[in-house]
């Protein structure tokens, strides 16, 4: 359960999900510089940070199931999925999320039905090679959604998301405080650059149920 917290505003305009919903067709990805509110991400900066101190992030694995391993080199992260209920900041955050799914459902017809998200930690040097979000055997992660926790990060610090849009250009994404970036789980390669400073973020998945069949508006895209 979620701990009683005020409500936060809907402090995001409609026109955010339906922007969203555009890129993501036209292009299969969308980046938005300010999304949570700054007292929001300063604490949820804080508790990643604390979390992170204490321990309570693990190494996190490629692949699923029986297949997943530690893999240092092709995946350096530290990760702790989120609960309801652990911290006020954390329910801020998935409430908003739940805002966003509900509001994106409007636009995109993906049906996007939960959001699942983690605290990820990079120490430097750490890096994620060029992957796919979306399982083999398992197609419900449909949007993927990374926030970045990180003040004043520089250029020449690295640690750029770096996205490969099928017969495009790569992007490369610093990951600066309160911006968010999304992308299409299935169609998006992507990586992690080593950055020459700590890494913190939160990383997330608007799920469809795993029977749901694919819509057209989803299967015309990429
Ligand atoms: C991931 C991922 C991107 C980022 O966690 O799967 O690709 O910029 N994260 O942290
Ligand atoms: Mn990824």
């Amino acid at each position: 359960m979620l701990v009683d917290a005020p409500a936060d505003p809907a402090y995001f305009s409609d026109a955010l999900p339906q922007h969203i919903a555009d890129d993501l067709t036209e292009r299969g990805w969308s980046q938005h510089n300010i999304f949570l509110p700054a007292d929001l991400t300063l604490a949820l900066a804080a508790e990643c940070r604390g979390l992170t101190r204490s321990g309570a992030l693990q190494s996190a694995g490629v692949g699923r199931g029986r297949m997943q391993a530690v893999r240092p080199a092709i995946r350096g992260d530290r990760i702790l999925w989120l609960k309801a209920g652990q911290s006020a900041a954390c329910d801020r955050y998935l409430r908003i999320m739940e805002h966003l799914r509900v509001a994106l459902n409007r636009s995109l017809y993906l049906g996007l039905d939960e959001y699942e998200s983690h605290f990820a930690f990079y120490a430097p040097g750490a890096a994620y090679l060029k992957h796919l979000d979306r399982f083999r055997d398992d197609n419900a992660r449909t949007v993927s959604v990374v926030i970045y926790l990180n003040p004043d990060w520089l250029l020449e610090q690295g640690g750029a998301l770096r996205l490969h849009p099928l017969g495009k250009c790569t992007e490369d994404i610093s990951p600066q405080a309160s911006r968010l970036v999304l992308f299409l789980s299935a169609d998006m390669p992507h990586e992690v650059l080593p950055a020459t400073r700590d890494r913190l973020s939160l990383a997330g998945w608007f799920r469809r149920r795993p029977d749901k069949p694919l819509t057209p508006a989803f299967n015309g895209l990429g």
